[in-house]
């Protein structure tokens, strides 16, 4: 037992994308048969949590039967504090941009920042008042959260760049690092603490439908992300009975409350509305053995359906480890312009179509390309893929991801006039040489 509650320091986890979990910290506080009986054990309050509206179908139905030592209900009122640079859409304070555009890694945190404080809104779309839409945040934080935090608005996928976060939510412990990325569903309390400092990364805040696994089609019942590799977490509560500040975020604001006691004290819980983390070094990819680049839908790690089928609201793609092997092939990504909008991150190392180093694309920094903008690798990468011997190739030196919309990304103010945008994006496609007329 650990002393900041009821918890191992290093947590065990249930396996499984989707399952119906369940979980007691104290033998005997789950009941059974019911999920609301008469008295529940252990003298406990039994709660449901619904991530989806009662009705959905049952292949997307989200709950989760919570057994705690006080009722959520049991709070004062909430009232508005500051947003700080945490925005929450609708995005309307910069003009929409068509531009590509590029940014360095977030200034150092002020000392004493915590993971809510140093949340910093790149844009995002839609409106979490009608649960359409997302939001690309980034963190900088040197300071754990003593604070608990929800997201009324959206789900918050957390993709750690550098610095590990322990994670204390409802439902238990999660731990996750660079490479592995965390969700913490709709109205999940959780609290994030750091192992080390600067903690950095991204987020992906999805006001829309929850991230599920992607149809595999012909692929078959294996491979992406497989299911067994998603990892929940046990029970785990705290007990204690002094004030606590709750924020929440709804509609695009923030509230706080201070509570009497921490609401992280469910002993007990089962159902399949809970945060888990997901290693990203697991992900199959599927690729060409013959010729040609595949869309890089093929690298789908979550999908957030709309109601058009096959039409995301936002799908987490990652760009993991993997071999190239295609004949008369353009290898990196081709150029495109893309009906979707992209912002894409660098967890770590370099990625196959952009240069690193100072001013290039670089880990903790993003770059957003929206909306039918024309892109695809920059000079050096087309003049050595162009020319390459064509042998099997590793490429095994970055981890690169993106949050691929179906609606433009609007940059915040903040993020269009940012001092660490970079200028001259568009050079990385400058000096594209004419070959037409002087080619065999
Ligand atoms: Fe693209």
């Amino acid at each position: 037992m650990s002393a900041d509650g009821h918890a191992p320091a290093t947590p065990a986890y249930l396996t499984g994308f989707g399952n119906e979990h369940s979980s007691e910290a104290v033998p005997g506080a789950l009941p059974e048969g019911r999920n609301s009986p008469q008295r529940a054990p252990l003298g406990l309050y039994a709660e449901q949590l619904s991530g989806t509206a009662f009705t959905e179908p049952r292949a997307h139905n989200r709950r989760s039967w919570l057994y705690r030592i006080r009722p959520s209900a049991a709070h004062p009122a909430f009232v508005r504090v500051e947003n700080g640079t945490l925005h929450g859409g609708p995005f309307t304070d910069a003009a929409p941009d068509p531009n590509r555009m590029r940014w360095d890694p977030l200034p150092d945190p002020a000392p004493g920042t915590d993971f809510l404080a140093g949340l910093w809104t790149l844009g995002g779309n839609g409106d979490p008042a009608r649960r359409e839409g997302m939001a690309v945040h980034l963190y900088a934080a040197d300071t754990s959260m003593e604070r608990v935090f929800s997201d009324a608005d959206g789900e918050l996928l957390i993709v750690p760049q550098e610095g590990t976060l322990r994670l204390r939510t409802e439902f238990g412990v999660l731990v996750a690092g660079p490479g592995e990325i965390a969700l913490i569903p709709r109205g999940v309390r959780f609290r994030a603490e750091l192992a080390g400092a600067p903690a950095r990364g991204y987020v992906c805040e999805n006001f829309g439908r929850p991230f599920q696994l992607p149809d595999l089609g012909p692929i078959g019942a294996n491979g992406l992300a497989n299911p067994r590799d998603f990892r929940a977490p046990v029970a785990a509560y705290e007990e204690v009975e002094e004030p606590v500040e709750v924020v929440t975020k709804y509609c695009g604001n923030l509230w706080q409350a201070t509570y009497g006691h921490s609401p992280l004290d469910v002993v007990a819980w089962h159902g399949n509305h809970v945060p888990y983390v997901y290693d990203l070094r697991r992900f199959n990819v599927i690729g060409s053995i013959s010729y040609d680049h595949p869309d890089p839908s093929i690298f789908t790690v979550l999908t957030s359906p709309s109601d058009t089928r096959g039409l995301a609201g936002v799908d987490f793609v990652a760009f993991a480890p993997r071999w190239l092997v295609g004949e008369d092939t353009f290898r990196p990504p081709y150029f495109h312009r893309n009906v979707m909008s992209e912002y894409m991150g660098l967890i770590d190392g370099a990625y196959d179509a952009k240069r690193g180093g100072a001013g290039g694309f670089v880990p903790g920094g993003g770059s957003l390309h929206p909306m039918m903008s024309a892109h695809g690798p920059d000079r050096d990468t087309f003049e050595k893929a162009s020319a390459a011997e064509l042998r099997p190739q590793k490429v095994d030196d970055g981890l690169a991801f993106m949050f691929e919309t179906r609606w433009p990304i609007l940059p915040t103010a903040q993020a269009a006039g940012a001092a660490h945008r970079q200028q001259g994006y568009d050079g990385v496609w400058q000096g594209l040489e004419r070959h037409w007329g002087t080619a065999g």
